[in-house]
């Protein structure tokens, strides 16, 4: 190819050439073909990257497409109801909550219902009456002195460093308007948590950004100072995320700008690995002695734990330790595997933890065995953008949902997979100083507060066509699947009938 490359090029120049000499005409060509010929040595001599050793000049499409498949993909090949991880019909239904305009859906359901995976809700031929009133649910147990009456539905862990200043900025000014909290993930709590006076939880992840002393090591002094804040709300200790569980925080170096890494007291311009476990304790007893430490230095502020679930056995051995030592978290937030992340390694997002469905009825069921179920709320993440997932995650035990793709879609993001290499098109999730200009941030919190408010009320809609007042009396019977189905119209066929249709 390389050897085609030279003298067709060759050829072709000289005959540009010649044309040119003769006719006057063809000098952009007489200046190209020999920029694109020197670019070709270049690519043949280099050793790095095989496709353009071969096809010099060619093989840059290559680049090119890769660059843009995903936008290809999402413009010209997918489906409405395709698409990963959020489908369009996903997407848009966000979009139109958050912009408060219609989002209802014509001619019908573009599902497949008839099938075993189908899930929907046993609706009631007496509805209760809509509630309009958002609900709220009150977090702290019987060592809490500083109780929170939180949203039912809030802005899950996301640092400041996996999104931009203005992404921040209008969650927490949409989360005030709302009356919502948002959760600062692991990278710290900045000032751009606070400016918009809305509720605040407070991440604390391995890395202790905000909270660590001059070796990385968690500092009481400081977790203090902040934590007796008033716009911090609750705290909440990362152990793990579904989309890495077992592996720590990850920022990468194009998104550590000078400003990031003076917040989190690292080095800019670097990969900034949190490790993967915490050092202010080691053992289950020693996170036990964690929640209890954080919820004095905090006076009393509610404490909780977020993970996602991996080894069962772990988890149940949390609980035995919480009776026995009987100190409580006030909430665990449970992070399904399916959990979205700024920047994951593929095998981890891929292939580990359990995903959020069994891991919430397990969590559930663990604590109701244990009779310890009431004092201690569970919040739910994985995938939870609209009312339906509201109420199903509630019905598997859940008492309040968090979502962070869901109000990144809110501020605009259109799902293109660039968080990770700071050039997110949408200024959400980059670092870039002109690419986050594109989000205006007055805009964009009135669509995060749409978003909230138009979601649960949808719940609320749901909840009633059930027949029921509250979400406390929400449970998993309320649901039907499709394979219910499948054993039912089993019984509708007699055997005789499935004899002649064998044969
Ligand atoms: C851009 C981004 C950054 C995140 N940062 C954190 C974080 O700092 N700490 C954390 O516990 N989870 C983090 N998460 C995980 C979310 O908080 C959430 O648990 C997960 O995405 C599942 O919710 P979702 O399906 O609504 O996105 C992040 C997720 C995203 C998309």
């Amino acid at each position: 190819m390389r050897k085609k490359f030279f003298i067709y090029g060759f050829l072709l120049f000289l005959i540009v050439f010649a044309i040119y000499l003769k006719t006057d005409r063809g000098f952009l060509l007489v200046i190209i073909i020999p920029i694109l010929l020197v670019i070709g040595i270049y690519n043949a001599l280099q050793e790095k990257h095989a496709i353009l050793r071969n096809f010099p000049v060619l093989g840059y499409f290559r680049y090119l497409f890769e660059m843009i498949a995903p936008e290809i993909q999402q413009y010209f090949i997918e489906r409405s109801t395709d698409g990963r991880p959020f489908s369009r019909n996903q997407r848009s239904l966000v979009y139109q909550r958050a912009k408060n305009i219609d989002s209802s859906t014509p001619f019908g359901t573009q599902q497949n219902l008839n099938h075993d995976s189908y899930e929907g809700i046993k609706h009631s031929i007496f509805p209760a009456k809509v509630n309009e009133e958002l609900p709220r649910v009150l977090v702290g147990g019987k060592d809490c002195k500083q109780p929170y009456l939180a949203s039912l539905f809030n802005v899950s862990a996301m640092s400041f460093g996996s999104l931009s200043e203005n992404a921040v900025r209008a969650i927490n000014i949409g989360a005030k308007k709302g009356n919502f909290y948002q959760n600062t993930g692991e990278g710290g709590l900045t000032e751009f948590h606070l400016a918009g006076g809305g509720d605040i939880t407070w991440q604390i992840g391995t890395g202790y950004f905000g909270c660590r002393d001059a070796e990385g090591n968690f500092s009481p002094e400081k977790f203090s100072e902040k934590a007796n804040l008033p716009n911090v709300k609750m705290i909440e200790i990362k152990l793990s995320q579904g989309a890495k569980p077992g592996h720590g925080g990850v920022l990468p170096a194009a998104k550590n700008t000078e400003q990031i890494a003076k917040i989190r007291g690292v080095e800019p311009h670097t990969m900034i690995l949190s490790p993967p476990g915490h050092h202010a304790f080691a053992d289950i007893k020693g996170l036990i002695h964690f929640i209890a430490q954080l919820r004095q230095l905090s006076n009393g502020k509610p404490i909780g734990f977020k993970l996602c679930i991996g080894n069962t056995a772990e988890f149940e051995a949390i609980c035995h330790e919480m009776i026995a030592e009987d100190i409580y978290p006030d909430f665990i937030t449970i992070d399904g595997a399916e959990g979205g992340t700024g920047a994951a390694p593929l095998e981890f997002a891929d292939g580990v933890g359990m995903p959020f469905e069994p891991a919430l009825i397990f969590v559930n069921k663990t604590l109701v065995g244990l009779n310890i179920r009431d004092k201690i709320r569970i919040i739910g993440s994985g995938k939870i953008i609209s009312g339906y997932s509201i109420l199903h995650a509630i019905a598997l035990g859940a008492d309040m949902c968090n979502s962070a793709r869901g109000f990144m879609f809110s501020l605009g993001c259109i799902q293109a997979l660039r968080c990770h290499n700071n050039e997110c098109p949408t200024g959400v999730a980059t670092q870039n100083k002109m690419l986050m200009k594109g989000l205006v941030v007055t805009d964009k919190s009135d669509r995060v507060y749409h978003f909230h408010k138009n979601t649960l009320h949808s719940a609320n809609e749901l909840l009633a066509a059930a027949g029921k007042n509250s979400f406390a009396d929400v449970d998993i019977n309320i649901f039907m699947r499709g394979d219910e189905f499948g054993h039912l119209s089993d019984s509708y066929f007699p055997d005789i009938l499935t004899n002649v249709t064998k044969k």
